[in-house]
């Protein structure tokens, strides 16, 4: 079994809210067992030019409430090729660094995986982005705080479309994921929510629309961003051809939802994948994802967790299309 001394740490990819507390937990529970733990700022890049900072245990007091990553991050087309890697490499073995903790999405694993094939460095990932589309965690860092943002965002939207009778076409993040927008819309009492997994039907949003117009005044759509008709700018302009009686207005989210004071939970899962993952490579494990299943800890392979395709619940969407007529 190697023996670590000394681990690098960095945050990847679109930031989550959580990164900082998944941070505290690696830190305090490497140094808890007399590991060295460097703090390896902007990702990839910042590997590649070795901006390396030793972390203490004050280094992550008072951070475990903040949106965003001390850490920074950053996305390396650099990390992309061999030289880069290798460059990286170098720096790390000049560091001292002998394994990395790597909090990201799958474009980080992706790099991991190769990074971790062509040199003597264990790596192990946790799952930080709010698009919880990584096979192999039920949930990953900032998702629960992304989709709370969400509908307080929605609940303002709200009020404002009830007072005018408008209908909203809310577009939401998640890459091609529709995990975001599926559990947001729920929680928000949707009239439609279209996701990239479910081919947008839009006659029959039209008869629901038709239909519709006199029991509610106010409607509220929620666009996954990846949602194949291209999200809610080009729906929004159909519909306002098609129901030139109907105030329809747009509102885009964007960055709000990567951002904010992380939830309880995104604290909790974030500590436990990060005490999880530094206990996980002193047992020797390596290219692996920490997730959370059932409430358990579980480990899967780069490889599993990025190449496969998260499912929604076919059992959920039935209930939306009941729930939001
Ligand atoms: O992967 C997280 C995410 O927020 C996606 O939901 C979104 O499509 C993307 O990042 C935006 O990337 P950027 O912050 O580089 O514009």
């Amino acid at each position: 079994m190697p023996s670590i001394q000394r681990i690098g740490l960095f945050t990847s990819g679109g930031d989550a809210p959580g990164m900082n507390a998944c941070i505290r937990a690696v830190v305090r529970t490497g140094l808890y067992h007399n590991l060295r733990v460097a703090g390896i700022m902007r990702g990839y890049e910042g590997m590649i030019q070795g901006e390396i900072e030793e972390l203490e245990a004050k280094s992550v007091a008072n951070i475990i409430q903040r949106g965003g990553t001390v850490l920074k991050t950053a996305r390396s087309e650099e990390f992309m090729t061999r030289e880069g890697r290798q460059k990286a490499y170098e720096q790390l073995k000049k560091a001292g660094i002998d394994a990395l903790v790597a909090i990201g999405g799958d474009g980080t694993f992706t790099g991991a995986a190769v990074f971790q094939s062509e040199f003597d460095i264990p790596v192990i990932g946790i799952p930080g982005t709010i698009d919880n589309d990584l096979y192999g965690t039920d949930f990953t860092i900032g998702y629960d705080t992304a989709i709370n943002t969400v509908v307080d965002a929605v609940d303002k939207v709200r009020d404002t479309a009830e007072s005018h009778d408008r209908l909203f076409f809310v577009e939401v993040m998640g890459r091609d994921s529709g995990l975001i927008a599926l559990r947001s819309g729920i929680g928000v009492g949707a009239e439609a929510i279209l996701l990239p997994e479910v081919d947008t039907d839009l006659e029959k949003m039209y008869e629901r629309l038709e239909t519709g117009r006199k029991s509610k005044s106010s409607k509220i759509i929620i666009v996954a961003e990846g949602d194949n008709e291209g999200g809610a700018f080009p729906i929004a302009q159909k519909v306002k051809e098609r129901f030139p009686q109907y105030d329809t207005k747009v509102a885009v989210l964007g960055h709000i939802q990567r951002g904010g004071k992380p939830t309880c939970s995104d604290r909790v899962l974030a500590s436990r994948l990060g005490f999880a993952a530094v206990e996980a490579l002193i047992e020797g494990k390596a290219g692996v994802m920490a997730g959370i299943v059932n409430h358990e800890i579980v480990f899967t392979p780069f490889e599993m967790a990025i190449k496969h395709i998260k499912e929604l619940d076919p059992e959920w969407v039935r209930m939306v299309g009941i729930l939001s007529s």
